[in-house]
């Protein structure tokens, strides 16, 4: 399997890896226990800080874990990672432990006791940054505090969901910048 180096990455700039929307492995970790989701929802709510929003579903495992230790860490997978990705999101963590059965590497993360997905290429750390959303929406706003994002490949293979069992991949890169106006181009 392949293996990134990763190098510190500013978290400001995390929308250039999360925007365009590609689903996401959930790392978290609780009294010992570890898990991981796979999560297709999410948004960028801020660059500075680096706010990122997450529907969580409140009957995944997940939910008792991220809502009890207020982190979690954001995974990105690239194309080879997708039935993983896939298989990660019809189970629960409740019954099995998921870097073993998936054969993933838990890595030690900087600032958050949740584990980095070594081999996804790129690893946002977050802190809760406002719960106020979770009990009527699900929605957990993170701020993300530390960044890992491999230096290469530079146009990652995001794997994009359309539901219904279906994903498109990403890696194509085209620039537009002459349409954009020079304050909508600020990061
Ligand atoms: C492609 C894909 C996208 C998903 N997106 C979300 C999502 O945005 N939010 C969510 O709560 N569950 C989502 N799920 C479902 C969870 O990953 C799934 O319920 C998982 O089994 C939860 O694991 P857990 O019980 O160990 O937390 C998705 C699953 C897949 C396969």
């Amino acid at each position: 399997m392949r293996r990134y180096a990763k190098r510190d990455f500013p978290t400001n700039k995390t929308r250039r890896h999360l925007e365009p929307g590609p689903i996401v492995l959930i790392s978290s970790a609780w009294k010992g226990e570890t898990n991981i989701m796979t999560l297709g929802w999410h948004m960028m709510l801020g660059f500075t800080p680096a706010l990122v929003a997450t529907y969580i579903w409140d009957a995944n495992h997940s939910y008792q874990m991220v809502r009890r230790s207020k982190e979690c860490v954001i995974n990105v997978p690239e194309a080879h990672l997708l039935d993983t990705a896939i298989r990660i999101g019809n189970c629960t963590g409740g019954e099995i432990d998921k870097f073993a059965e998936f054969g993933l590497t838990a890595d030690p993360a900087e600032k958050v006791a949740a584990p980095l997905i070594r081999e996804c290429y790129a690893n946002f750390e977050c802190r809760l940054h406002d719960a106020r959303l979770i009990r009527g929406h699900g929605i957990f706003v993170w701020e993300v505090v530390k960044a890992h994002v491999a230096a290469s490949p530079k146009n990652p293979r995001t794997c994009h969901y359309r539901g219904d069992g279906e994903f498109m991949l990403g890696g194509d890169a085209v620039k537009r910048r002459r349409l954009f106006t020079p304050g909508m181009l600020a990061d």
